[in-house]
């Protein structure tokens, strides 16, 4: 796949594929070109089958410095509306594969949101967190001011939503933002390591569960359960299953097809 501002390896490690945000000297800012290349890419790996986990990551200093200020400096109300970026943000959001964020340097604005957009987070040592859109005036809009609180807890996010300050990876590891801090020049093993746990299991049942918890944060809990019934049924359907449980009894590991 070829694109603009980011790289895409189908296959960093086996079932594995990893998408490089690539506008190092813009800190990775999200224009919309580059957020149009991300769902694109997303929607071409959630249809490969040999993919089974997405790594998103930028570079050392930045994950991404949040949307592009100078290219919505000059923007009245209705000039965004017409853009409608946040319909490219709710494609992302329907990825079905689970999505790994691997975060050095600056996750911020956007790309904080970005990172909530994903399922699990790796961060280096020199992660930085935060929402400073109060600063430049306005405010989050891609699902800050929501996925932010439901992290972290009302406390922290207001704090970070209204002084617009970042906090550190161990901060954001306490209060449950991300998975684990790990040294810098260990980000992509560690992260790929955490790919590989994954993406050893049914394709299916990857998906399903991540569905599953996901529908947790728009349901009740009656209705979060009835659903996640329904997809535990389902499996029941699935060759994987049969497998799965089979390689249990027979004691040896299990090979599966997402069929
Ligand atoms: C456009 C950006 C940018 C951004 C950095 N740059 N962030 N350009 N949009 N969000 C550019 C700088 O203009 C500069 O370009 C180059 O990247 C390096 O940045 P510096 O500021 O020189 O680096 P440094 O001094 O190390 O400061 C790093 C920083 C700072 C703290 C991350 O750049 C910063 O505060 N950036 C903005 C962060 C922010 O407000 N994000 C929220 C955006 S609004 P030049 O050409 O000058 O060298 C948002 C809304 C989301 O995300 C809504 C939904 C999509």
């Amino acid at each position: 796949m070829n694109f603009t501002y980011i790289l895409v390896n189908e296959q960093v490690a086996e079932h594995t594929a990893l998408i490089q945000l690539n506008r190092p000297k813009e800190l990775n800012a999200l224009n919309l070109e580059l957020m149009g290349e991300i769902r694109d890419a997303l929607k071409a790996l959630d249809e490969n089958e040999k993919v089974r986990v997405i790594i998103i990551t930028g570079n050392e200093r930045a994950f991404a410095a949040g949307a592009d200020i100078k290219q919505m400096s000059g923007k009245g109300a209705i000039d965004m509306l017409k853009i409608d970026q946040f319909s490219t943000w709710d494609q992302i959001k329907k990825t079905k594969k689970p999505i790994i964020a691997a975060v050095s340097g600056f996750a911020l604005g956007g790309g904080c949101e970005l990172v909530m957009h994903c399922d699990c987070v790796v961060a280096s040592e020199t992660a930085q967190f935060g929402q400073p859109e109060i600063k430049i005036g306005v405010m989050p809009g891609a699902g800050g001011t929501q996925r932010l609180p439901r992290a972290v807890g009302k406390a922290l996010a207001m704090e970070m939503v209204l002084t617009g300050e970042f906090i550190s990876a161990e901060r954001a590891l306490q209060a449950g933002l991300i998975n684990k801090i790990v040294p810098v020049e260990l980000l992509m093993d560690e992260t790929i390591k955490m790919a590989q746990k994954m993406a050893r299991n049914s394709p299916l049942a990857l998906q399903m569960a991540k569905e599953s918890v996901l529908k947790s944060f728009e349901s009740s809990l009656s209705e979060g359960l009835s659903f996640e019934r329904k997809n535990f049924y389902m499996l029941f359907a699935t060759e994987d299953q049969k497998e799965g449980m089979a390689a249990f009894i027979d004691k040896r590991e299990a090979t599966f097809k997402g069929k």
